[in-house]
C-alpha cells in the first residue's frame, strides 16, 4: 500500500518521502528533470539529477526523495502543494506508459465520444472527471446518510423479473432452464418496494439500478440509477418534506447552492400555463452562469391521458384508449376517488403524483399509492383491462394487499440527473463512469455481441434475421 499520498507531502518537510502515482507532466532542463507525480490527492512536483529522463507521461512510477521547500522565487500558490518540492534520490517505473490514444489533460470536450468511451479508462484519468466521479460517490454517501438518519432500511430488490410498467419497453434475459421463456430486467423496483412495505419494513430506500429500453437522449439511458424509497403510514406532503431535506442536505454537501431554501410547489396545469411544460427552469441568465439548482415541486397531474398510437407501450396498456400518465399503482387524490372507483370522468380525475424538478429536468416522480385491492383494480378496469388480464399482470399485488398492506407512498429521484446538474454538465455521460455510446455500445468492452451457436442452442432460441450492426 502507498505509504504516503502526494497531499500529506505538504508536511514532510525535510524528511524522506516515498510516493506512488503518474507521469503527469515532464520537462527536461538539461541535467535537471522535473516531472509533476499526481495521485488521487493531487500534484507535486518531483526533481531528478541526471535521472528520470527516460520517463514518460502517465508512466507509473514510484519515487523516494527528500522534501524541499521551493526556493521564494518558484513558489507556485495555485496548487496546495506548491511550496514544496522533491528531491528524488531513487526511483522505480512500475508500468511504462506507451503513447496514449487520447489526451488525457484538458477538459476532453473537443475527443469524439466514440474514442472517450473506447478509452473511458484514460478520460477518466482528466481532473474534470475525477471530480465528478469523487462527487458522485459523495453524493451517495450523504443521501445514504441522510435516509439512515431518518431511520430507513436499504433493501436490494431482483434484477432478473418479470415486465415492471414504468412505461418503456423492457430489456429481456431467457432462461436457460425454461428454454422459450424471459425474465425481464426492472424499469424499476416500483412493486418490490411496495412488497417491502407489506413486509413491514416501514422506510426502505435503496440506489437501485434500473433499466429501460427507450429512445436515449442526452438526459436519458439504458441504464441508470434511482435512489428509491417508499414510506409506510404517511401522506402526500410527508414524503415530499422527507425527499426535500434528504436532497437539500446532501446537493448542500457537495457543494450546491440552492435558488430557494424552500422548493416552490406548482400545480401541473399552472406550470404548463407559465412554462409551457412540467419540466422547467426558474432561473435567471444570471443563475445559471453561477451553476445554482432550482427546484420545485410539480403537483395535481392527471392520472390519465388518451393513449398515443405511435408508441407501442401505450398501446399495450391502454386497451381503453386512456392509459396512465406516470405511474399505474398510484392513489387518485382523495376529492376525485369516487370517480375513480366509478370509472367516470377519467380525463379529470387527478393523481396524488408529486415530480420534482430541477433546472429545467425532471429529476424524480413518485406518489402515494393505491394500497388497497379494489381501488388498483379501478385503475387497470379504466385502462380497459378485463379481470383476467389484471389477474395476470397485477395479481400478486391485490394478493398482497389484502393481507395487511399500510398506506404508503414513495419517490426515485435519477441519480445521474442530479450527478450531472451538479457538476454543470449537460449530458448524463459526464455523470456516469462507464455509460454507453449514444447508439447504444457499452464503453471499452464491445456488447452487444451476437450470441454463439452453442449459447443459443443451450437457450433454445432461433436467431431469424441477422441485426444491423
Ligand atoms: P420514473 O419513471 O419517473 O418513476 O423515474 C424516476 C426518475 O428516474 C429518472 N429517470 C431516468 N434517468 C436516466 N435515464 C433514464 N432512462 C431515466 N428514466 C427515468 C428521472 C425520473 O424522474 N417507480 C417510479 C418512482 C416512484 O413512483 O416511486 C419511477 O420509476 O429523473
Amino acid at each position: 500500500m502507498q505509504d504516503k499520498t502526494i497531499s500529506e507531502s505538504t508536511e514532510m518537510i525535510g524528511q524522506e518521502i516515498t510516493l506512488q502515482g503518474w507521469v503527469d507532466t515532464k520537462r527536461d532542463h538539461g541535467k535537471l528533470t522535473f516531472i509533476d507525480l499526481r495521485d488521487r490527492t493531487g500534484t507535486v512536483q518531483c526533481v531528478g539529477y541526471q535521472k528520470m529522463g527516460e520517463l514518460t507521461p502517465e508512466s507509473v512510477i514510484s519515487i523516494t526523495g527528500m522534501v524541499k521547500e521551493r526556493p521564494a522565487n518558484m513558489v507556485n500558490e495555485k496548487i496546495p502543494t506548491g511550496k514544496i518540492e522533491v528531491d528524488v534520490q531513487s526511483y522505480e517505473i512500475l508500468n511504462v506508459a506507451k503513447e496514449l490514444p487520447i489526451p488525457v489533460e484538458g477538459d476532453g470536450y473537443d475527443i469524439n465520444e466514440e474514442m472517450r468511451l473506447k478509452y473511458r479508462y484514460l478520460d477518466l484519468r482528466r481532473t474534470r472527471m475525477q471530480k465528478i466521479v469523487r462527487m458522485r460517490s459523495k453524493l451517495a454517501r450523504a443521501i445514504r446518510e441522510a435516509l439512515y438518519e431518518r431511520d430507513f432500511t436499504e433493501v436490494e430488490t431482483p434484477m432478473l423479473t418479470t415486465a415492471t410498467k414504468e412505461g418503456a419497453r423492457d430489456f429481456i434475459v431467457p432462461a436457460r432452464l425454461q428454454p422459450g421463456k424471459f425474465y425481464a430486467l426492472p424499469q424499476s423496483p416500483q412493486q418490490y418496494k411496495q412488497l417491502l412495505m407489506t413486509a413491514g419494513v416501514e422506510r426502505y430506500f435503496q440506489l437501485a439500478r434500473c433499466i429501460r429500453d427507450e429512445d436515449l437522449r442526452a438526459d436519458r439511458g439504458f441504464e441508470f440509477t434511482q435512489v428509491d424509497l417508499e414510506m409506510s403510514f404517511v401522506k402526500q406532503e410527508d414524503v415530499m418534506q422527507t425527499v426535500e431535506a434528504v436532497v437539500k442536505k446532501a446537493v448542500k454537501e457537495v457543494g450546491g447552492v440552492l435558488k430557494d431554501e424552500n422548493f416552490p410547489v406548482i400545480e401541473y396545469l399552472e406550470a404548463m400555463e407559465k412554462y409551457g411544460a412540467d419540466r422547467f427552469d426558474m432561473r435567471s441568465e444570471d443563475e445559471k452562469k453561477q451553476g445554482i439548482l432550482a427546484f420545485a415541486w410539480v403537483v395535481k397531474f392527471p392520472f390519465f391521458k388518451q393513449v398515443d398510437k405511435a408508441d407501442a407501450a401505450e398501446v399495450a396498456d391502454g386497451k381503453s384508449g386512456w392509459t396512465f400518465t406516470h405511474n399505474p399503482f398510484s392513489m387518485p387524490i382523495e376529492e376525485n376517488l369516487e370517480q375513480h372507483m366509478a370509472g367516470e370522468n377519467i380525463g379529470e380525475i387527478l393523481t396524488t403524483q408529486y415530480d420534482l424538478v430541477c433546472n429545467g429536468f425532471e429529476v424524480g416522480g413518485g406518489s402515494i399509492r393505491a394500497h388497497k385491492a379494489d381501488i388498483l383494480r379501478a385503475t387497470f378496469h379504466i385502462m380497459g383491462y378485463s379481470d383476467e388480464e389484471i389477474e395476470s399482470s397485477v395479481g400478486h399485488m391485490l394478493e398482497a394487499f389484502e393481507v395487511g398492506t399500510p398506506p404508503h407512498g414513495g419517490i426515485a429521484l435519477g441519480f445521474d440527473r442530479l450527478v450531472m446538474l451538479l457538476a454543470g454538465e449537460t449530458s448524463l455521460k459526464e455523470a456516469i463512469a462507464f455509460p454507453m455510446t449514444s447508439s447504444g455500445r457499452t464503453a471499452v468492452m464491445v456488447a452487444p455481441n451476437p450470441a454463439s451457436p452453442a449459447q443459443l442452442k443451450e437457450l433454445g432460441i432461433t436467431v431469424a434475421t441477422k441485426q444491423a450492426k
